[in-house]
């Protein structure tokens, strides 16, 4: 354990574990999927998954990181299972992809606190001029890629505790504040009526596909971070109850973030909700005219420290993912740690140039691929995200579910839970937890996952 360091307790696991999961997936693109996905219908599929199917996903990870104590690929073969190697190599890889467009999103928070910071409120309209300026988005990236390797680099309790500890509850009091100043605004309830209320019609395959995808990676599953993580968690601890905080603080992070949202999204657009599915620009484009709104002195002071807090928020989730690749070279490689993770550093920065410049710097890469029967181009970020978000993570689920179940077997996983549980043999949640790994998560995420694939990439609708 030397060389890979471990959690000062069990607090440290957890919260480093639910730093890993609030970030930019539920302040950034959870309001801009439920936004492009009808509203409220969004919500249930994605509460849905969240309870139902990760949260018994994030049980399993957790376990098979503190049996083994080893990264994603490493686990799977220590534990006499050498083909399933293959699954922990998915998972790396899609770390490696989630964090180079991450990064990259993770500089537009990052400046725009600074441009909040200078009372620049117009850079809300400006968004797409932002973000088209390379150089620019490009330096804060790079900063942000820069201070996730250092903090990675200084080892597992020294960085990634600390800072979570302090930044989650500023942030948490932060948004609530803004969801009452967002249900104070005109127009404030067709806002909550879009985010709430459900309308069915809005329930397509597309938009269930959607809200298992912003599942998986918000709660950080289906890769591989958390059987990292988990590997650094002690033995007396409880697992499943751990599983439910971090399930709960960043679901529930993610519901008020969108109440914070869509009165504003109301208040802007009178009402109409036009705009609410625009993609990825949703917050940038939103919250600067809201802060406006505070006044000049308030509206700095809110609106910088709102952008700032997120890139805290980004960071202890960029942290989480670097250490994914990192934690595999420092044990399969045998790389000091500190190279591995420079090395790491640098290669997904590099990888991450394409998501940019696809953001209408470069016309190929803005307009990278059009899937079979789409109309429209999709640019490179956005493909990248549909591969590894949307496919790699789910499936990456469902082949963590049967692993546990039909290769190491339910009975070492409930032994390896137990540990921690004294009670947990012969429970419900254990009967549930094994009903869900060798049946529910396999069938349902396997399907979804195929059918998504069919549509997302060759255009096969089925509903
Ligand atoms: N859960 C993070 C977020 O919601 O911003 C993103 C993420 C972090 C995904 C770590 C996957 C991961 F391993």
């Amino acid at each position: 354990m030397s060389n890979r360091g471990s959690f000062s307790n069990k607090l440290g696991f957890i919260l480093a574990a639910a730093g890993s999961a609030v970030g930019l997936g539920n302040i950034w693109s959870f309001p801009f999927e439920v936004g492009a996905g009808g509203g409220a219908a969004f919500l249930l599929v994605y509460l849905f998954f969240c309870f139902i199917l990760c949260f018994p996903v994030m049980v399993t990870e957790i376990a098979i990181g503190r049996k083994t104590q080893l990264n994603p690929a490493g686990a799977y073969e220590a534990l006499g299972f050498k083909k399933w190697r293959i699954l922990g190599l998915l998972g790396i890889i899609s770390g490696v992809v989630i964090l180079s467009f991450y990064n990259v999103v993770a500089g537009w928070a990052f400046g725009y606190f600074i441009e909040l910071l200078s009372g620049h409120f117009e850079i809300g309209s400006q968004f797409s001029t932002f973000i088209k300026d390379v150089f620019k988005v490009g330096l804060y990236a790079m900063v942000f890629m820069f201070v996730t390797a250092f903090i990675v680099s200084k080892g597992v309790s020294g960085g990634i505790e600390r800072a979570s500890k302090i930044l989650m509850p500023t942030l948490i009091t932060m948004i609530l504040g803004l969801v009452f100043y967002s249900l104070t605004l005109d127009h404030a309830f067709e806002g909550i009526k879009f985010y709430l209320v459900p309308d069915f019609s809005e329930l397509t395959l597309s938009v269930m596909g959607n809200a298992m995808g912003q599942a998986f990676f918000s709660l950080s599953l289906g890769m591989g971070a958390l059987i990292t993580y988990g590997s650094y968690v002690g033995k007396n601890d409880n697992i499943v109850t751990s599983a439910a905080f971090i399930t709960l603080a960043d679901v529930g992070i993610a519901f008020i973030a969108g109440l914070m949202m869509f009165p504003m999204v109301a208040y802007l657009t009178d009402g109409t909700m036009e705009g609410a599915g625009q993609g990825a620009g949703l917050i940038f484009t939103v919250l600067p005219g809201a802060f406006e709104s505070l006044g000049p002195l308030l509206g700095v002071l809110i609106g910088s420290l709102f952008f700032l807090l997120l890139s805290f928020a980004a960071l202890t989730s960029t942290v989480s993912l670097l250490e994914v690749p990192v934690a595999y070279i420092v044990d399969e490689k045998k790389i000091k740690r500190n190279r591995a993770v420079w090395i790491m550093a640098t290669i997904i920065f590099v990888l991450g140039i394409p998501s940019l410049l696809s953001n209408g710097y470069s016309g190929f890469f803005s307009s990278f691929i059009t899937y079979v029967g789409a109309e429209n181009a999709t640019s490179f970020m956005d493909f990248a995200q549909n591969v590894a978000n949307d496919t790699f993570l789910p499936l990456g689920g469902c082949l963590i579910s049967i692993f546990a179940a039909y290769a190491w077997k339910t009975k070492n996983l409930n032994e390896e839970i137990a540990l921690g549980y004294p009670n947990y043999m012969g429970s419900f949640i254990q009967k549930y937890l094994n009903f869900a790994v060798t049946i529910l998560c396999p069938l349902v995420l396997g399907t979804m996952f195929l059918l998504t694939l069919l549509q997302t990439f060759f255009g096969v609708t089925l509903f």
